[in-house]
């Protein structure tokens, strides 16, 4: 797809194809983003698997509004504060999240809260309004390689199908959104420091930051600091058969046969609707009390790579 003028028409196209479950990169005040539908799992596994990310970080989900992202998460009065004082503009709040917020499960990656940010960028906002959804959007570069600041950029890193670009110029801070946790106890942790200042916070928050809690064994890079969601039950791998107190987490047209609780991510064999359901099959087998979650062989292509990472670390009782 071509690098498309911000104009009406562009904004609206793309409005359009978010609405069908399309990708589109748009401009914001940070940098460029991977944009999708965050009520439609399947178009958000498709930013992973256009991104070629290899494990399903949680993403930020991107409102027009203070009064849309109540719709989706609980404000603590820290929270509230924060954002009257940075939005729209480059703060992202994670929060807790209102339990039936619509956004799909592999947004959150599972996890009980939710990252959400109010963007400054007029076409952001634009195509927010447009598009009626709130939007699920990591930066639009692929895996590995540096976040875009310019169309120019997202186009070298996707081509040749490269997703629709919608132009709006050089972003005016080149820098990631701060990512800062509210918790309910009114502490707030910066998980990730970005385009606002810690400074700048703390002088709005009246408090000090904490930082965050690093795990030893995760890697540091942004995007890593988090907890996933991890099932209270064990992970077995390239299950082969199903024992008794274990549910089946199956994959393709042939499930293993159990008479315990299944949950099959494809029935096609598809990696696309596996990732979508991945996280929300992980939790409701979980919730059968299940001793174990078998999981049966998943190909290792294409999603297939973030899925199988997952597994593994659920697998290694990793958080
Ligand atoms: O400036 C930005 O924030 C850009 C623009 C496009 O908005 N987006 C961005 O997204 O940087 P991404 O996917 O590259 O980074 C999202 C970060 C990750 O570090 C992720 O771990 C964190 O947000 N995150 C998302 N949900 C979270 C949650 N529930 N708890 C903690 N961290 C979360
Ligand atoms: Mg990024």
């Amino acid at each position: 797809m071509p690098i498309a003028p911000a104009a009406p028409a562009s904004i609206a196209d793309a409005a359009a194809c978010l609405r069908a479950g399309g990708l589109v990169a748009m401009p914001t005040e940070t940098v460029y983003g991977l944009a999708a539908d965050a009520t439609n799992g399947r178009a958000v596994a498709a930013i992973y698997a256009t991104k070629g990310r290899p494990s399903f970080n949680p993403l930020i989900v991107h409102v027009a509004s203070l009064d849309a992202a109540r719709t989706l998460a609980r404000f603590t009065p820290q929270a509230e504060t924060l954002a009257r004082a940075f939005w729209p503009g480059p703060l992202t709040l994670v929060l807790a999240a209102r339990p039936d917020n619509g956004i799909a499960s592999l947004v959150t990656a599972g996890l009980d809260t939710i990252a959400i940010r109010v963007p400054a960028h007029p076409i952001a906002r634009t195509l927010i309004a447009a598009s009626g959804r709130p939007l699920a959007a990591p930066s639009a570069n692929r895996s590995g390689r540096i976040s875009p600041t310019t169309a120019a950029h997202v186009e070298d890193d996707f081509a040749p199908d490269s997703p629709l670009i919608l132009d709006g110029g050089t972003c005016s801070f080149g820098l990631e959104s701060t990512i800062v946790a509210c918790h309910a106890d009114g502490a707030l942790q910066l998980l990730r420091p970005g385009a606002i200042s810690t400074r700048e916070l703390e002088a709005i928050a009246g408090t000090s930051l904490i930082e965050p809690i690093i795990d030893p064994c995760a890697p540091t890079a942004p995007g890593q600091l988090v907890s996933h969601y991890a099932p209270n039950a064990q992970v077995r791998l390239d299950a082969d058969d199903v024992r008794p107190g274990e549910a089946l987490l199956a994959f393709g047209p042939a499930p293993l046969s159990t008479s315990g609780p299944v949950f099959n991510l494809s029935k096609k064999g598809d990696l696309v609707e596996a990732a979508h359901h991945l996280f929300a099959a992980l939790r409701s087998l979980d919730a059968t009390g299940c001793t174990t979650i078998a999981v049966m062989t998943i190909p290792t292509t294409g999603l297939g790579q973030a899925i199988g990472d997952r597994l593994s670390r659920a697998a290694a009782g990793r958080t």
